[in-house]
């Protein structure tokens, strides 16, 4: 057992195909740098501190908060082992789209397979995670997790190998929040309810959205950046045709479309949360990011080299 241990888990940004993934499609998302550190170390009893939230969870006192429980199911996955406690310090905004949940329990595990002298591959990692995922969004796809553990730029699909996309091109994606804090397992609720009630054309729009991963994946790996920005908008009509867009997420999209991104969509659940848009390099990404008026942060994608 080593003294601490240090974890770390990354948020994320869906460029096509949130929702569609938990029906089976393929989905493309991006981790990002922001993202969730902890710290494992031993002490009298198992502990759960989060900054900036200043909250404190003893799994066996607080045992009615899904936070406490989830807690206390990932320690239990490992078995015989000291109390620990573990501090947590989150650096991304709950309920936007950016993976946060994921991300805490990707660095905890993160941190207590440290403390504990267990290595295990990020993939690994990140399915394990899926666990603490269904506490807090009910069925998960895993695409929050699985990228939160492995970065990079990557190609998602449920009971399917991830694969990593080498892009062709630099690019660069500005992420603004729309200031409202929406909840992923009532979004995902909606979207089930529509499709159950039109078979159909929902079999039609997850064609679509497939068809629409596939010539992302393409545009990423010949460097085709216009390509991938048409992708981004069709993809951000889909998910306004299935009621997930607000009127801040149009003006923040439209204004991000004026200001020269080639694309813009709701990332992640929407009902809220934020928009991501595509700028073909790190001075347009500034330009947009500053029209954008928003609570926003820039994201720089690098060529594979
Ligand atoms: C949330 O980041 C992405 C969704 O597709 C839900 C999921 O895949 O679990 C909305």
């Amino acid at each position: 057992m080593l003294s601490t241990a240090k974890g770390f888990g990354g948020g994320k940004v869906i460029l096509v195909g949130e929702h569609a993934v938990v029906h089976g499609v393929p989905a493309i998302a991006a981790g990002i740098r922001r993202g969730v550190t902890s710290v494992a170390r031993r002490h009298e009893e198992d502990l759960l501190h989060i900054e900036p939230w200043g909250r404190t969870f003893r799994p066996h006192v607080d045992g009615e908060e899904p936070l406490a429980r989830a807690f206390e199911r990932l320690l239990s996955s490992y078995g015989d082992r000291p109390s620990l406690r573990l501090d947590v310090r989150v650096d991304l905004a709950p309920g936007a789209g950016l993976g946060c949940s994921a991300a805490i329990g990707v660095s905890l595990l993160d941190a207590v397979d440290g403390a504990l002298g267990i290595r295990r591959p990020r993939a690994a990692l990140g399915t394990v995670a899926l666990e603490w995922e269904r506490f807090f969004h009910g069925s998960p796809s895993g695409i929050d997790n699985v990228t939160s553990a492995m970065g990079g730029l990557l190609c998602f699909q449920q009971a399917s190998p991830v694969r990593q996309i080498p892009p062709a091109r630099s690019f660069a994606l500005v992420v603004a929040h729309s200031g409202q804090r929406s909840s992923t397992r009532d979004m995902v609720a909606r979207v089930a309810q529509q499709l159950a009630e039109r078979p159909s054309s929902a079999r039609r729009m997850l064609e679509e959205v497939h068809a629409l991963v596939i010539t992302a994946e393409d545009a990423l790996l010949n460097g085709e950046l216009g390509a991938l920005g048409r992708v981004l908008d069709r993809n951000h009509a889909i998910l306004r045709s299935l009621r997930l867009s607000t009127p801040q997420l149009e003006v923040l999209c439209g204004a991000a479309r004026g200001a020269g991104a080639l694309g813009a969509k709701i990332t992640g659940a929407g009902g809220g949360g934020c928009i991501v848009a595509l700028a073909e390099n790190a001075e347009n990404a500034v330009r947009i990011a500053d029209a954008l008026g928003a609570e926003s942060f820039i994201e720089e994608v690098s060529r594979a080299a």
